[in-house]
């Protein structure tokens, strides 16, 4: 059925360790084009759709071993986003969605380098712009690469797609008893430690006005319900 319309434009954070499934790493088929099908879904119904993947399900910068300098592992994780960010583009062109990639570090040969303006030119022609290697900087994560192009693209809401159904008062997964909060404040995602996303990702989308809205990547039709506006999905953060 159509539903209305909330959103112009959207970014969507596909985490790279949702990408993985079960298959405990790299991508599972399944995961990957159930998530095309339901962003090329909305694309198709109009929704301007703007994608960040991270690339935890191969390499995680963070937790870079000793001896490996923090820098040079961000860059490694900078590369497996491309991977994704290729892969997800393979499976929304299969579902007939036109798509484009642009990586924030140049590899010209397989994807166009990230250009503002010309990024927002494929949005406006209907096509979803997926944006590999993070901010092109090493010490940033790929929720502020998101948060950083959801600003500069002037989006309406960032959208995080997780593994869980919002933001609880305490870990879901250890605590049955946990409460789902359906709307918070940036300031409570700041001061209560909630872990939604980094510090740097939560001011930008603050600074920024961009609501952000956390929700589950796995529950089927979700992700087609948050990019074209359905409130009660997730927890909204504003
Ligand atoms: P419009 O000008 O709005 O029609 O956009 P367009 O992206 O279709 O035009 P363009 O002729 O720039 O691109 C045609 C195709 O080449 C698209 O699939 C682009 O993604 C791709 N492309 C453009 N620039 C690059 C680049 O620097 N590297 C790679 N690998 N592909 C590119």
């Amino acid at each position: 059925p159509p539903i209305d319309l909330q959103y112009k434009r959207v970014m969507l954070k596909l985490s790279g360790e949702a990408l993985q499934g079960g298959m405990g790493f790299g991508v599972d088929p399944k995961v990957l084009n159930a998530v095309a099908r339901e962003v090329g879904t909305a694309a198709k119904q109009g929704v301007q759709v703007a994608v960040v993947v991270g690339g935890g399900n191969y390499f995680r910068g963070a937790s870079a071993w000793d001896g490996l300098e923090r820098a040079t592992a961000d860059y490694v994780g900078m590369l497996a986003t491309c991977m994704n960010a290729l892969m997800l583009q393979s499976a929304l062109e299969k579902q007939g969605v036109a798509t484009r990639v642009q990586t924030a570090i140049e590899m010209k040969e397989i994807a166009e380098p990230y250009i503002r303006r010309r990024a927002i030119r494929h949005l406006e022609k209907g096509r979803v712009v997926i944006f590999g290697a993070g901010t092109g900087a090493p010490f940033f994560s790929t929720d502020t690469a998101a948060a950083l192009r959801a600003a500069e693209l002037d989006v309406n809401v960032f959208m995080k797609a997780t593994k869980v159904d919002g933001v609880y008062d305490c870990d879901p997964v250890s605590n049955p008893d946990a409460k789902m909060h359906k709307r918070l404040l940036y300031s409570d995602v700041m001061t209560q430690n909630l872990r939604v996303m980094d510090e740097t990702a939560i001011t930008l989308c603050k600074e920024n006005d961009i609501p952000v809205v956390v929700f589950n990547l796995y529950t089927p039709g979700n992700i087609m319900r948050a990019l074209c506006g359905d409130v009660d999905v997730g927890t909204t953060i504003c």
